[in-house]
This record gives structure tokens, sequence and C-alpha cells, in this order.
């Protein structure tokens, strides 16, 4: 079949990885017989340095008439001295929003092979993490109002974080429809103690909930939901929480399974289009030096075969391909615990081949 994929490399390590993802989208293509039409367009900091703004016009036109979009990462220093509205990071707040995406699924799974790699003491490894959070992406105090004024200590600057009952709803319902198919449980995060937006957010998450009786709803706060996740992260299957929340636990969450390079995300809206992208960010300190883990964006793109494409077997020949490739014994040196590492290049042409030799 055809596909049109818009690929945004973006900065630092984001060109490296996209390029990982093309080498095993191909090997896709050999095995299965399709035609994924991939084109790069620009995000982020290199698109300030070509174009002057973060998200240019076409590339927005061009995510939305793709069928699906991977992203590298976009930041770096170069870029830190900018105008809010010129950031390389607003140039992927404003995909997100322009698409519509409003819903962040984070897988966080240890795998098997990389338990020491955790920083979890190994009997807690060995119990094992398979959280996937579900973060509301378009709303919160990231889209509030913003801005600088006069206070009574002289200039201050103030963020609002605002949530309607629709944003809370259309979020909930999708954590408590994955949770469905797989441990039934919903742990809602919030700081329902102090912030309004958390009350409101708790009392619409219950009224959701009536509509999934199979599925098991707990309310946390944030701060002993950061404590609980390296306590005994075994508790915890589908966690649903806010833009600002789900960023930080989301970190939170990846350190633990071994390393923040091995974790994929979609954004996903009100149809099956979607944003795919590892958690991790441009890395700029080791940018163009071969040393990324591709594999976060590699599960991405898996993610997003499943997802947007509907192609479950290519998904799945993806993901195990990495899992052959990791026990037999590649690591990228993040994952490799002081041990013997690859590079980027040839984790990428282990799985690559491991998808043709299947
Ligand atoms: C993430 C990133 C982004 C976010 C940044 C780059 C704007 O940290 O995807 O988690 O805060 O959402
Ligand atoms: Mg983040």
């Amino acid at each position: 079949m055809d596909f049109n994929i818009t690929l945004l490399p973006g900065d630092g390590v984001g060109p490296e990885i996209i390029d990982s993802a093309v080498a095993v989208l191909a090997a896709i293509e050999q095995k299965f017989g399709h035609n994924f039409h991939m084109h790069r367009m620009n995000i982020g900091g290199s698109a300030i340095d070509s174009t002057g703004v973060p998200l240019p016009k076409d590339t927005l036109e061009d995510c939305k008439a793709a069928d699906a979009v991977l992203l590298g990462a976009v930041g770096g220093p170069k870029w830190d001295g900018l105008a809010a509205h010129l950031k390389p990071e607003k140039g992927l707040l404003s995909l997100r929003s322009g698409l519509g995406l409003f819903a962040n699924l984070r897988p966080a799974v240890l795998h098997s092979e990389l338990l020491s790699a955790s920083p979890l003491n190994q009997s807690l490894a060995k119990k094992g993490v398979d959280i996937m959070i579900v973060r509301e992406l378009t709303g919160g105090i990231y889209f509030g109002e913003r801005g600088y004024r006069d206070g009574a200590l002289g200039q201050e600057a103030y963020d609002t974080e605002v949530y309607s009952i629709n944003e809370i709803e259309r979020i909930a319902k999708i954590a408590f429809e994955i949770a469905s198919t797989r441990g039934k449980h919903v742990t809602s995060v919030d700081k329902a103690n102090v912030l309004e937006t958390s009350r409101l957010w708790r009392a619409t998450v219950n009224r959701v909930a009536k509509s999934y009786p199979s599925v098991k709803v707990e309310h946390m706060l944030v701060d002993n939901c950061a404590m609980q996740l390296v306590k005994d992260p075994s508790q915890f299957d589908v966690i649903l929480t806010t833009n600002m929340f789900g960023d930080i636990i989301s970190d939170e969450a990846a350190a633990i399974t071994g390393s923040i390079g091995m974790l994929p995300s979609s954004s996903l809206g009100a149809n099956n289009k979607g944003l795919y992208e590892p958690i991790h960010g441009s890395a700029p300190d080791i940018a163009g030096r071969d040393e990324v883990n591709p594999i976060a964006t590699i599960l991405a793109s898996a993610m997003m075969l499943s997802t947007s494409l509907k192609l479950f077997d290519e998904a799945m020949a993806i993901e195990n391909a990495v899992h052959r490739v990791l026990a037999k014994g590649f690591r990228t040196k993040d994952i490799a615990c002081g041990k013997k590492s690859v590079g980027c290049a040839r984790m990428t042409e282990e799985i690559a081949l491991a998808i043709l030799n299947m």
C-alpha cells in the first residue's frame, strides 16, 4: 500500500534518529511490499534559521495532508535567547495545537533485556514496569494566558492554567478506553489539594469513570505519584494527567525504564492521524557524534504504523526486531552500563537487518 509520511527531523540529534527510522521503514517497505512516500519538512531551530519562524506554514499544511508525521526533536542552546514565540519549542507546541493532537500516549516499559540498566533496585525492577501515560497535550498551563505585568513588588511574569470540562472528558475517555484493553486501572494524577483546575479534573474523571465500570479509578496527588513511581512502579497501569504534570512524570517514568532513549510517544487527535516522536529531546551535547540511541524513534515509527496506518504485523516486526537486537547484546552508550557499546548507525543497521531476516 502507499502512504504519505511527513518527516520533521528538527534539531540536535533529530536528523540522525529520523535517518534511523527511515532505514528501518525502508526494511519494512522491502519486506512487506509497501511504499512509504517520506519527505522532510522544517521545524524548530532549523526552521528558524532558514525561514525565521519555528513552524513555517508549509510545514503545518504538509503535516495536515499526510497520513502521519514522524518528528525527531526540537531545541538547542543556539536559540535560547529568542523571544518565546520564536523559540524552537514553540514550533512543536503550535504543531500539536494546529493538528488538534490533544492526547499524548507515552508507554513506559522496562524491557526484560534492560533490567540492569534501570536505576531501580533489582528486586523492584524485576516486578516490571509497564505504564501507559496518557497526557493531555493541547490545554492547561502550556496554552493559558501568559505575560508580564506590573505587580505589587515590581514587574512580574505569569502563566495560567485553564481546563474545560470538555477537554478533561475527552482525554479521560481515551485513558479509560486504553485501560479497558490492559490492566483495567486508571490512576488520575492531579494536585486537587491546591488547584481549582485539579478539582474540576477529579470530578470530571469520576463522572467519565461511571461509563467504564470494569476499570478501577484511583486519584493520586502529583507529588505522591512522583514518589510512588520510584518506590513501586509496578502499581501503575494507565496514568491519566494534565499537560504539565504529564511532561514531568513521563521523564521520571522514562528514566526508571533504563534510558529516556528507549521510549516512543504518539500524539493523537479526533481522527487517527497522529504525530509520532521519541520522548527525549534534541540532546545537543551528543548531536552528530553517532552516539544517540535510535530505539525511541524506531519504536515511535512502529506506533505510527499500528495507530495511523493500521499496519499491525509491520509494527510488530519492528518491535520484535528491537527485542532481538537487544537480546543479542547490542547496546548504545546510554544503556550499556559502562560496557561495550555501538553507535546509532550500527544499532539501526542491526534492527533493519533483523527485520529483513525475519
Ligand atoms: C516533551 C517536551 C516538550 C514539552 C517541549 C520540547 C516543548 O519536553 O514533549 O515532553 O514540554 O511538551
Ligand atoms: Mg518533556
